[in-house]
């Protein structure tokens, strides 16, 4: 039996119509908050300072276009097949009708990547952010993974420590890391205590919460997604125009990272380079425009309303990402964002130069709370969503196409999914998840454009009721974009990805090959 074996267009759409199957009760407006549900989270919030700071200065802006340039092209790409094939399962249906089962299977293994990962990655963050916004009141053991630990320096006066090590103290507390410890603490003859994590609470609640909202239903999911979405782009713009007036235009000058700026050798921290660079770094921040794909079987009229769902939500995170940025880099000057934390820095440029604007800041925080949380529904929406499609294929067991008897949600899957990116969230260190996240978007978004110009020359009468433009151009720019910033991450995290990779391989050819529905066909 061929590994390139393909499903055909004709069952796909019998599958899409199928009466029986998930709900059909999102229109435009939910599909594209469910978008931006998905888009605005710690890319924005988090990373637009880091952006600025290591590489791109005040043309962080300049970063944000060049991300959104290669987006878009995948984004146009998607939203022909999405409204061509509208089914559950997003790139990984797409590759099965074009490129053949066994690519459609690894791109099914690397969205868990994107969606599950990427969720598990942001209730992390969720929890960090919890804490501070708590004033640090979460235990460190309760909100932290068993391979974390921390050092608190007890009973000693934070002005004997050097400038640096005392701006890390919150609270008048003093933590430091090991090397610091032995470097430091036995000359300070002070005492250190060392907190190790046991399992991150707040992570396994929210991600909790959220799964039981998706298993009660995709409208009312939609529903809390949209109040949500309203909050977080509402205090966005308001940053953007309080900001505003606060913008010191000497901050934005010179605009670039001047060549031989200290600390900026290398050809991805000045300049253009560093514009480059920077966009690397936030293209995370437009990581989810493709989740609204995993919908597709839940749109009302998919045909029109799924690219205005992916297009639009990109178009609309793409203004206010510039506009943000731009208000951040003239308000604060770019090299303070090394030195301040990259978790405040929204919070600090606010609380050091916008006088009067401090509830702002404590706003902003909530904002945050509340993008992550959609970041995260989002992602586990689709997470299933992919699942449902592989299960109902066979490539994985049925229990992930079980459709609760009332809410005909995947609620097996919810609960299985919650349980694997739980375990992830409770017990695993953020950073290890960030980059791999990208890894998995990238993939796929090389993988879908290049879906789109095979099917253009395999099917080329299928109805499209949207057709992306310039193609072969479009995909190909898609393909070279994305595939340049797959090599562009870091070595460590293209060694995970491919374990990831081959542990996907070794389950298909263990299961899903011999239980593929193809087989009976
Ligand atoms: N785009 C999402 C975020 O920035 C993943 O959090």
């Amino acid at each position: 039996m061929s590994l390139f074996r393909k499903k055909s267009l004709d069952v796909l759409l019998a599958q899409a119509g199928d009466a029986k199957g998930l709900k059909r009760t999102l229109g435009p407006i939910s599909l594209v908050a469910l978008g931006i549900g998905a888009i605005i989270g710690a890319g924005l919030f988090v990373r637009t300072a880091s952006a600025s700071a290591e590489a791109a200065g005040p043309a962080v802006t300049l970063s944000f276009i060049v991300a959104a340039i290669g987006c878009v092209f995948a984004g146009l790409c998607y939203a022909e097949f999405a409204a061509m094939i509208p089914i559950a399962g997003s790139a990984y249906t797409y590759a099965y009708t074009t490129l053949g089962e066994l690519v459609a299977w690894i791109i099914g293994w690397a969205l868990i990547m994107e969606y599950a990962l990427g969720a598990a990655t942001v209730s992390i963050s969720w929890s960090e952010y919890l804490n501070a916004l708590l004033g640090g009141a979460i235990p460190y053991e309760w909100s932290h993974s068993p391979f974390e630990h921390v050092n608190q320096v007890l009973g000693s006066n934070i002005s004997q420590f050097p400038e640096g090590l005392a701006r890390l103290a919150k609270n008048g507390i003093l933590l430091l890391s090991d090397t610091e410890v032995k470097s430091l603490a036995p000359n300070l003859h002070a005492l250190v205590v060392t907190h190790h994590g046991l399992v991150n609470l707040p992570s396994l609640i929210i991600l909790l919460l959220l799964s039981l909202l998706l298993i009660k239903g995709t409208e009312e999911s939609a529903l809390v997604n949209g109040v949500i979405v309203f909050i977080k782009v509402a205090i966005v713009l308001i940053f953007i125009a309080v900001g505003w007036h606060f913008i010191n235009p000497a901050n934005h000058t010179p605009y670039m990272i001047p060549e031989g700026t200290p600390g900026h050798e290398g050809f991805f921290k000045y300049g253009w380079g560093g514009v480059l660079g920077g966009a690397g770094i936030v293209f995370f921040a437009f990581i989810g425009f493709d989740a609204v794909s995993t919908a597709a079987q839940e749109a009302k009229n998919p045909k029109k309303d799924m690219p205005i769902g992916i297009l639009g939500s990109l178009v609309v995170c793409t203004i206010l990402y510039i506009l943000f940025s731009h208000v951040m880099t003239g308000v604060a000057n770019w090299k303070e964002f090394a030195a301040q934390g990259k978790e405040a820095s929204v919070a600090y440029a606010i609380r050091t130069y916008m006088t009067g604007y401090s509830w702002l800041a404590t706003a902003v925080t909530i904002a945050i709370l509340a993008g992550f949380s959609s970041v995260i529904l989002v992602m586990l929406l689709g997470q299933s969503r992919v699942f449902y499609s592989m299960a109902n294929d066979g490539l994985l067991p049925k229990v992930f196409s079980d459709l609760h008897p009332k809410f005909r949600t995947p609620y097996k899957s919810n609960m299985i999914l919650f349980v694997f990116v739980g375990a992830f969230a409770a017990f695993v260190p953020g950073s290890v998840a960030g980059d791999l996240t990208s890894f998995g978007t990238l993939f796929a978004f090389v993988l879908v454009s290049a879906g789109v110009w095979v099917m253009r020359k395999s099917n080329p009468n299928v109805e499209r009721p949207f057709r992306a433009p310039l193609v072969p151009f479009v995909p190909i720019m898609g393909i070279l974009i994305c595939a340049g910033m797959i090599i562009a991450l870091d070595p460590h995290t293209l060694i995970s990805a491919l374990v990831w990779m081959v542990i996907g391989l070794l389950v298909y050819f263990g299961y899903s090959k011999s239980h593929s529905k193809l087989n009976h066909l």
